[in-house]
């Protein structure tokens, strides 16, 4: 292709085809010509050039080939069968990227992270996920690509949290619920966000507003400081009280409030008895279990067998907030507390 281009002698090469990128001079579906003493730099036609930057010539240039990666998997020269084993999906916090990944090709996972860290915008560090374990539900992690610590600030529904992927329980795979428990929020609310993590529940409730007050509850000390972190840089500390506190010692002469979310999904009907205790008359609890995907519709009558007093609640409201596992599903109920006690239908 032919082309008017810019000759200017190779030292000066980079710092010129800078300043025609920043001006928009430069053309970019052709390959610059790389000579031994200089540069030809091809120029948009008509354009203006800053004077004494060198001299306009007109020569032929080849076209550049541009490759667009549509997945991660175009990044590596594995053979088609190797590369059918590879996860599709992987999720990103902040700058950090997590995958998870079959046994069969733990040896090839350096790979699979460099190939992430190139895909992957903005992506600094790659971890292998192994899970979450433990009562405080903490990631294992294991580095195979970047670099740096394992703190990052994640953003979520236009809100930047402090994470720690190592530390503290987080999963971007929550941010519409976070958004929809948040704008249920009517004005004048108390909350109780119990088994809060980074508190990603209480910042988005305190951000939209409505609530008068947020009370956040986590056992792990290191999930409550990630959210003070993030408390205070939104300036929230009136309206986001911070307990590191279990839910035991917590619970007891508190005054019950007019929402209670409470994420516990695989223990959590331990305690379900406990924390609505929490919930005033005329309240909502937010719980969340794992649920075999064909018991979602029952689970909701054995819930409500198990709350205090089981006639004054009502299932207002039951969602799939994101399939766990093949057969398994993370489920939203909704329970309203009903004004006046008891209600016999
Ligand atoms: C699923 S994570 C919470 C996620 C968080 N609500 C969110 O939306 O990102 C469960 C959290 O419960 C906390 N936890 C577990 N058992 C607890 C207890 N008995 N008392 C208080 N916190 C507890 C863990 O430390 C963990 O941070």
């Amino acid at each position: 292709v032919n082309s008017p281009a810019l000759r200017v002698p190779r030292a000066r090469g980079e710092l010129t085809r800078r300043l025609l990128l920043e001006l928009n001079l430069l053309r970019t579906d052709l390959a610059i010509w790389s000579g031994q003493d200089y540069l030809l730099l091809p120029l948009r036609s008509g354009t203006a050039l800053p004077a004494g930057l060198g001299e306009v010539v007109e020569a032929e240039f080849a076209e550049r080939q541009v490759t667009v990666h549509r997945s991660y998997h175009d990044l590596l020269a594995w053979t088609p069968e190797e590369k059918s084993e590879l996860p599709r999906s992987f999720d990103v916090v902040g700058d950090i990227v997590l995958v998870r990944i079959p046994a069969g090709l733990e040896p090839k996972r350096f790979e699979i992270g460099e190939a992430l860290l190139r895909f992957v915008p903005r992506a600094r560090l790659v971890g292998v996920d192994r899970g979450v374990s433990g009562p405080e539900r903490r990631r294992r992690v294991e580095r195979i690509a970047g670099s740096g610590s394992w703190a990052t600030r994640h953003r979520e529904n236009e809100i930047e949290l402090e994470v720690d992927v190592e530390k503290a329980y987080f999963s971007p795979r929550l941010a519409r619920e976070h958004a929809r428990v948040s704008s249920a929020v009517a004005p004048g609310e108390s909350v109780f966000d119990l088994c809060c993590g980074v508190g990603p529940f209480s910042v988005a409730i305190a951000l939209g507003g409505h609530a008068s007050l947020v009370t956040a509850v986590d056992m792990n000390p290191e999930a409550i400081q990630l959210l003070q972190l993030t408390v205070d840089r939104y300036r929230l500390r009136d309206r986001v009280r911070c307990v590191n506190a279990s839910l035991e010692d917590f619970v007891t002469g508190q005054t019950p409030a007019s929402r209670v979310i409470f994420n516990l999904p695989r223990e959590g009907i331990k305690y379900l008895g406990l924390v609505a205790t929490l919930v005033a008359p005329g309240g909502q609890l937010h719980y969340y279990e794992i649920v075999p995907r064909e018991q979602i519709v029952q689970r909701g009558d054995v819930l409500e067998s198990r709350l205090p007093d089981r006639h004054s609640w009502q299932l207002v409201e039951r969602h799939v907030v994101h399939p766990y596992s093949p057969g398994t599903d993370l489920v939203a109920f909704l329970f309203e507390r009903l004004r006046g006690g008891a209600h016999h239908a």
